[in-house]
């Protein structure tokens, strides 16, 4: 495989099938060098500027203990201080980061303003997550799942809730990697139809599908992964009492774990909220992985930093 060198993860759509495969491949190797108590400071020198304009538990603590593992020092930056694009322009921003670290990590709303700061900086820029898309939680959720099942492509991932930006991720990931994906989601809430065209396009084999539907049970039937998130994602509070009521008929529960394969497992981003979109039984279950899934956040952090900064 090429060097990623320089690269950005934006949206992990310009990544081919083998890239995502290496990123995962460096991510457990980090993951047992951890484990092992083997050093692993690869970056000792480099310096990482993180751009916060939303809250974050998993990956603003996930990034910065990657950073201490790696020997990075990391400077957070909340956006409250820097006010991106209204103190000055992003690209400016962008351009005079450049001077001092090796790469910008920056959670957002819009994806088209870390678009705009990848483009005006030569460092790589990471997304931490936008409005549109989350790829660095669809890298941890595709470990997570090679790891239990030993195989990505062929599996049916089933997603069920809102059409969002993790949905948006990992129908990016699963067109590439053959992963035969259906999103249930109310009317009207379904993923972008620019996404989902995305994805089908990525398809080789023509027995792996992308499939969206407003019937949950027929996504959970028979699937391998039964997959979901907040019905209210950041910035969509003013929503969330209508989305409750929308999605309640989307709830995770064990009637939906019953219609999927008996070693299915259950995934979500974190945080969950327990009684909306998943029960506490389902995400307590043996099935559920979701604590698997967040440590695997900080392995393909450490990954991705080790593969983009030069
Ligand atoms: N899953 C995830 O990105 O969590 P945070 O919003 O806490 O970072
Ligand atoms: N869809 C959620 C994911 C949080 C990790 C949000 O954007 O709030």
């Amino acid at each position: 495989m090429a060097s990623l060198k320089g690269r950005n993860i934006l949206s992990l759509k310009n990544y081919s099938q083998d890239e995502i495969y290496g990123l995962l491949a460096k991510a457990m190797e980090l993951k047992r060098q951890l484990k092992s108590g083997l050093p692993h400071r690869y970056l000792e020198s480099k310096t990482i500027a993180m751009i916060f304009h939303k809250p974050s538990s998993r990956t603003r603590v996930s990034f910065e203990v990657a950073t201490s593992h790696l020997g990075v020092h990391p400077i957070f930056m909340r956006d409250e201080e820097i006010q991106l694009g209204v103190r000055e322009p992003i690209g400016d921003m962008g351009r005079v980061l450049e001077g001092y670290v090796d790469a910008v990590v920056i959670r957002t709303f819009a994806q088209s303003d870390v678009e705009e700061l990848a483009a005006k900086t030569e460092i790589p820029v990471i997304n931490a997550l936008t409005d549109a898309y989350h790829p660095m939680q669809s890298l941890a959720d595709l470990m997570t799942i090679l790891e239990l099942k030993d195989r990505l492509t062929g599996l049916k991932l089933a997603y069920i809730g809102d059409g969002n930006n993790v949905a948006h991720s990992l129908l990016v990931v699963a067109g590439k990697l053959g992963i035969n994906m259906t999103i249930a989601c109310p009317k009207g809430y379904e993923p972008d139809a620019e996404v989902v065209d995305f994805a089908r396009a990525q398809i080789r084999n023509l027995n792996h599908k992308i499939t969206v539907t407003d019937d949950p049970f027929e996504a959970a039937d028979d699937a391998d992964v039964i997959y979901t998130d907040v019905w209210a994602s950041m910035g969509q509070e003013a929503e969330r009492e209508e989305r409750i009521k929308t999605f309640r008929p989307y709830q995770v529960n064990s009637e939906i774990m019953a219609e999927a394969k008996p070693t299915a497992i259950f995934m979500h981003c974190l945080p969950a909220h327990r009684g909306e979109e998943v029960t506490d039984e389902v995400i307590e279950s043996a099935q559920s992985v979701v604590f698997q899934q967040s440590e695997n956040r900080l392995h393909t952090a450490k990954a991705a930093l080790v593969s983009i900064i030069k």
